[in-house]
């Protein structure tokens, strides 16, 4: 039987091949919730193959997939959380910021993670207690101590109510950080995040396949996740707040309207 963080790591590569191979081409793409929220035939197709070779070693285990193509059981133990692309805009575009997103988690903790870029071939994986790493290279959260000093991500959410919210909070950065990002894949953005590229990350109205796997690495990391508030992380919520621990707090009190 295959270990889990190289079944994992497997299958993100063999999506991985597939997306890359098929990117640029011009895609079709069928709307979901509204005209910003797209899906390939390609979201299908990774899914697909993910699918199938976790069914294959691990019949019993459950999988909850962003494309809905396995119904997960809420008896067993393991439970995999899968995004085939996270950042399928960027995709149908052909703007090479896109991952798959592969979790694991046991008795509702995470234990493996696992994030890969096929464009630029970068592959994040963190294992509970164990660390995380870039293409096999330890990886750690940046120590930047100051807003003034960070480079923050976020990400703008599909629903429209939210979005006035989102940008009286994005004033405040733009005005408080050293410099603001949207990179279109969350999952990707707290990678980045836990390699010490970006200092801070918020969004809202997320999926748990958006953060389950990116969760685990910004933490094996070294770095803080967490709601908006600052409390524990809960993927049902759709808030999610990662930081390197540092800037944790400073972003907080932006999030919650404390006056500058
Ligand atoms: C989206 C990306 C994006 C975030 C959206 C997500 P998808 O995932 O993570 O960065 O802002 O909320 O839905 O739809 O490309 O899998
Ligand atoms: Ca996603
Ligand atoms: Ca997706």
């Amino acid at each position: 039987m295959k270990d889990l963080k190289t079944l994992a790591i497997e299958a993100a590569h063999q999506a991985g091949k597939l997306l890359r191979e098929n990117f640029r081409q011009g895609h079709s793409f069928a709307l979901k919730s509204g005209f910003r929220d797209l899906v390939t035939e390609f979201d299908h197709r990774a899914e697909e193959i993910i699918v199938s070779l976790i069914q294959k070693e691990f019949p019993q285990h459950s999988i909850l997939t962003e494309e809905g193509s396995v119904r997960p059981t809420d008896t067993a133990s393991y439970q995999w959380i899968i995004d085939p692309i996270d950042g399928t805009t960027n995709f149908a575009h052909g703007f090479p910021f896109f991952a798959v997103s592969i979790a694991l988690y046991y008795e509702g903790e995470p234990v493996v993670g696992v994030v890969y870029n096929p464009i630029h071939d970068e592959l994040f994986v963190a294992e509970a207690g164990q660390g995380a790493w870039l293409n096999g290279q330890p990886i750690h959260v940046s120590h930047v101590e100051t807003l003034q000093e960070s480079l923050v991500m976020t990400g703008f959410p599909y629903d429209e109510r939210l979005i006035p919210k989102h940008l009286a909070w994005w004033e405040r950065f733009a005005r408080e950080t050293q410099t603001l990002r949207r990179m279109g894949s969350s999952a990707l953005a707290m990678s980045y995040l836990a390699a010490g590229r970006a200092d801070g990350y918020w969004e809202l109205d997320l999926k748990p396949w958006d953060m389950a796997a990116a969760a685990l690495i910004v933490r094996e990391a070294g770095g803080t996740v967490t709601d908006l508030r600052g409390n524990k992380l809960d993927l049902s919520s759709g808030e999610v707040l990662a930081s390197n621990g540092k800037i944790h707090a400073q972003m907080i009190k932006i999030l919650q309207g404390e006056r500058e």
